[in-house]
């Protein structure tokens, strides 16, 4: 018997020069700005690790990697995204992401461009094929042109208790 389980993350980060654009694992290529953060600051994965967790009511990944912690400075989300998967098979078993939906807000660079590669590069992450990974992305209409926002829902399904 399996059972299902919706997660639902949220993370933003503000842009600054001289640092990399990540999204979900992918590096934007020649953008102008990335964001400011102690990790690499990839707020796709942030969201989507947070998603992970919330499903399971076992927080947010703060709770796992204290931005206080001096040893995660320059962090790879990869690792906060793997450190989160292998601590819910250990609570309740391995999972399995039926799909992933994700909003990117974001004004510039545009995104459109590299939507496949970003989704490919998520959907390899979680072990999906890249049709489970959903992934649109929106301006701020110029209300917030500093910021990088991400949104993420998952479907998860588990073994049953
Ligand atoms: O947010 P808005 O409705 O103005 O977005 C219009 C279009 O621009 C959408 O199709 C979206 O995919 C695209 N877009 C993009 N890169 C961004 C923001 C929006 O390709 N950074
Ligand atoms: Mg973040």
């Amino acid at each position: 018997m399996t059972e299902h389980r919706i997660g639902f993350g949220e993370d933003a980060h503000g842009l600054v020069t001289g640092r990399r654009l990540l999204l979900g694992g992918f590096e934007i290529p020649h953008s102008p700005r990335g964001a400011a953060a102690h990790s690499d600051g990839d707020a796709l994965l942030h969201a989507l690790s947070d998603a992970l967790l919330s499903a399971f009511g076992m927080g947010d990944i703060g709770q796992y990697f204290p931005p206080s912690n001096p040893n995660y400075a320059g962090l790879d989300s990869q690792v906060i995204l793997q450190t989160v998967q292998e601590r819910i098979r250990d609570a309740v078993g391995v999972t399995e992401v039926v799909n992933v939906a994700a909003v990117v807000t974001l004004d510039r660079p545009k995104l459109g461009p590299h939507r496949l590669e970003i989704q490919r590069t998520l959907a390899e992450l979680l072990g999906v094929e890249a049709g489970r990974v959903g992934i649109g992305f929106k301006t701020s209409e110029g209300l917030a042109p500093r910021h990088v926002q991400a949104r993420v829902t998952v479907l998860l399904r588990y073994p049953a208790p």
